[in-house]
């Protein structure tokens, strides 16, 4: 294959796009949200708040979206279930955003999103007052309607930001102050929101107090690229990119970054350039060239700062010289597939020597062979294993890749871009 590069900027960042919905449809005033990424999960958060009476328009100049909230304990109550498709940001924040709103709802979502665990949410959630009931601990979710809820001081059994943000945005109409304490450090998106719509909220690497009620101020949020979105290139550089590739318009929250800080330590040549803000997140564009990676144990409080990039970043392993060892990143197991199990798999097909651990794996680097995989439906499985082609001495041929659509819209025609041949079969 031809030597990759030049540059490109990729679309919105997928949790922030999220936030900006959903605390746009708590604000009193309007909120105006610019790179808003336009995909499957956020479309579909999108329509949820829809029918719950949240006025969601697209300005004809720009693609601005406008989001105008129905008002404090306006929200219409649906009387068909909500769909949130495969997006457990969608209905895990929905669920808090909901909880005191004096709404009944039923929230719901594809085969994957039916699978994964909802009661780390509906349990604190019932502490501060809520109705909540799931199905053995997955979806549906059904609320009934409360109105009054209680703060808290809840200390997170795992380092999830989606429980984190779920409570936080609870605790929005409460009186009293409420108090989170995590593990790790987990993504920071909500509490810099919160504080750029005015809320009185003070946070740290250990814990977030928020003092309610918050009546939050209108304005606009930028949606900086998505730095998930952008791993995928970054390692396709590392592997072969001789002339280099500029990634611009990144967000680079250090609570997202922790696949930056493990790639350099594997000899990866990644240069941030033009650090700036967009508001409340910090951006900058990244540089990347082809390097010789080699193998480490990736350091265990890094886990948490690089969650969703496990996928590609087992690809680079597998693409290094020596052994890369993950452990402590049992959350993999419960994303939109077990990625442990569906990237063992996944790997082993392409000819790549890997040990299953139910907290992590090991991987043999070494040469990619090439072969047929399947994404298990998973977004960023399927995009991981595009890049693990870029690489492999004969083709990789990557089945279910419909769900690239939830997270990168136009992930196929960039990486033609950059001088990948990636092709798009008809049954794909
Ligand atoms: C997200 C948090 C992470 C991440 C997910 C998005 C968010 O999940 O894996 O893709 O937007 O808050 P957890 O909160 O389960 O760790």
């Amino acid at each position: 294959m031809e030597d990759l590069g030049g540059q490109i900027e990729i679309p919105g960042d997928k949790s922030i796009s999220h936030r900006a919905l959903l605390l746009g449809a708590v604000t009193p005033r309007p909120v105006t949200v610019t790179g808003f990424l336009d995909s499957a999960d956020c479309r579909a958060t999108r329509r949820a708040l829809e029918r719950l009476g949240v006025r969601i328009e697209t300005c004809p100049e720009g693609g601005a979206l406008v989001v105008s909230g129905p008002g404090a304990g306006q929200f219409r109550s649906p009387v068909q279930p909500l769909d949130l498709g495969n997006s457990g940001t969608g209905i895990r924040l929905l669920m808090g955003l909901l909880a005191g709103q004096g709404v009944a709802a039923t929230l719901t979502g594809d085969a994957s999103l039916c699978a994964r665990p909802m009661e780390r949410v509906a349990s604190p959630l019932r502490e501060m007052g809520a109705l909540i009931a799931t199905d053995d601990g997955c979806p549906p979710v059904v609320l009934t309607a409360t109105e009054t809820l209680r703060s808290i001081d809840y200390l997170l059994p795992v380092a999830s930001a989606q429980v984190k943000s779920a409570i936080l945005l609870a605790a929005l109409q409460v009186s009293g102050t409420t108090i989170v304490r995590q593990p790790a450090v987990t993504r920071d998106h909500t509490e810099r929101m919160l504080e750029a719509l005015g809320a009185r909220i003070r946070f740290d690497k250990s814990h977030v107090v928020l003092d309610g009620p918050c009546a939050l101020e209108g304005g606009a949020i930028h949606v900086p690229g998505d730095f998930s979105s952008a791993a995928f290139f970054l390692v396709a550089g590392l592997l072969r990119s001789e002339r280099g590739l500029l990634i611009r318009n990144v967000g680079v929250n250090p609570t997202r970054t922790g696949l930056l800080e493990i790639l350099r330590a594997m000899g990866g040549k990644i240069e941030i350039r033009d650090r700036r803000r967009s508001g409340a997140e910090p951006v900058a564009d990244l540089f990347v060239q082809q390097s010789a990676l080699r193998g480490i144990d990736v350091p265990a409080e890094l886990v948490p700062l690089a969650i969703d990039e496990f996928p590609v970043l087992f690809v680079a392993a597998a693409a290094a010289r020596g052994l890369t060892r993950v452990r402590g990143a049992t959350e993999l197991r419960v994303k939109e597939s077990d990625r442990i199990g569906a990237m063992a798999r996944a790997l082993g097909a392409v000819g790549v020597v890997v040990r299953e651990f139910a907290d992590g794996m090991d991987i043999e680097g070494g040469e990619i062979q090439g072969g047929q995989v399947d994404s298990a439906g998973d977004h960023r499985i399927a995009m991981a294993m595009a890049i693990a082609g870029v690489v492999a001495r004969h083709p990789v041929r990557v089945d279910d890749t419909t769900n690239v659509s939830t997270s990168f819209p136009g992930f196929r025609k960039l990486a033609c871009a950059i001088g990948c041949d990636l092709a798009e079969t008809e049954e794909s």
